[in-house]
């Protein structure tokens, strides 16, 4: 299978593992609108289940679809959510936010029982950091807040660059929620919970791509199936662990 085959197989697989009555976090990018579509069709033909979306285009997708929406207030607790990721390391923390719905879908991923990562080959690492790293920001201070950032990553991932990142009208890329995102090319993180602690700390940083810790499971398209891995469960994350 090519990329494209790999991402529509894992997300097949994914709306597999949907039971009528869940509550369901929606992912935002190419691979989990695959799964979106395929949700669709489930509950099409009679599955109940109702849904949280993680970014506009995602809600207008499933409300096309007539897939049932709720808010994250409305939802507080949901039984599985399943997205996309821009690399996905051995232990399934992951980079996420290549899309810009980061914040949005860490505070649905978190808020989830399980979190079901589904990609194509190409997003296994053996170590997270050639992907650009978002970091979400609030746009007042937008230079102060650059510094600090540059600062931290120079001390755990030293030779990165800082870019803001703009729009296809050459402004400032603006999140849902009306934040700017800087993207830090670093070549490797050595210690993502530890980066992702530090830039979590920083005045003017809403929030970071690093998902550590969040994940439960990854089904991952290859050549000749779908690659179905379980995080291994670790003494302060197994209640979490699928
Ligand atoms: C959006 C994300 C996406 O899940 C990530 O960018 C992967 O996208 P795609 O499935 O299009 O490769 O984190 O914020």
């Amino acid at each position: 299978m090519n990329p494209a085959e790999q991402k529509r197989a894992a997300a097949e697989r994914a709306v597999g593992l949907v039971e009528g009555g869940m509550r369901l976090g929606l992912g935002t990018g190419s691979t989990a609108s695959l799964f979106v579509e395929a949700l669709g069709r489930r509950v099409a033909s009679g599955l109940a289940v109702v849904a949280v979306p993680t970014s506009e285009a995602t809600r207008a997708q499933a409300e096309a679809l007539g897939i049932p929406l709720a808010t994250l207030d409305e939802q507080p607790e949901l039984d599985l959510t399943v997205d996309g990721a821009d690399e996905i390391d051995p232990e399934l923390n992951l980079i996420k936010g290549g899309g810009g719905a980061l914040l949005r879908e860490k505070l649905v991923a978190a808020a989830s029982r399980k979190l079901v990562v589904i990609a194509d080959a190409t997003k296994r690492v053996d170590r997270l950091g050639r992907f650009p790293l978002p970091i979400e920001i609030v746009p007042f201070g937008l230079e102060t807040t650059r510094r600090r950032v540059a600062a931290a990553l120079d001390r755990l991932a030293p030779g990165g660059t800082l870019a803001l990142r703009l729009g296809p009208s050459g402004t400032p890329f603006l999140t849902d929620g009306g934040h700017y995102i800087l993207d830090a090319r670093l070549s490797a993180i050595p210690s993502p919970a530890e980066t992702g602690r530090a830039l979590k700390a920083i005045l003017g940083v809403v929030e970071h791509g690093l998902f550590i810790d969040l994940a439960t499971r990854a089904l991952i398209g290859a050549q000749d199936g779908v690659m179905d891995i379980a995080r291994r469960t670790s003494p302060l994350s197994g209640e979490r662990a699928s």
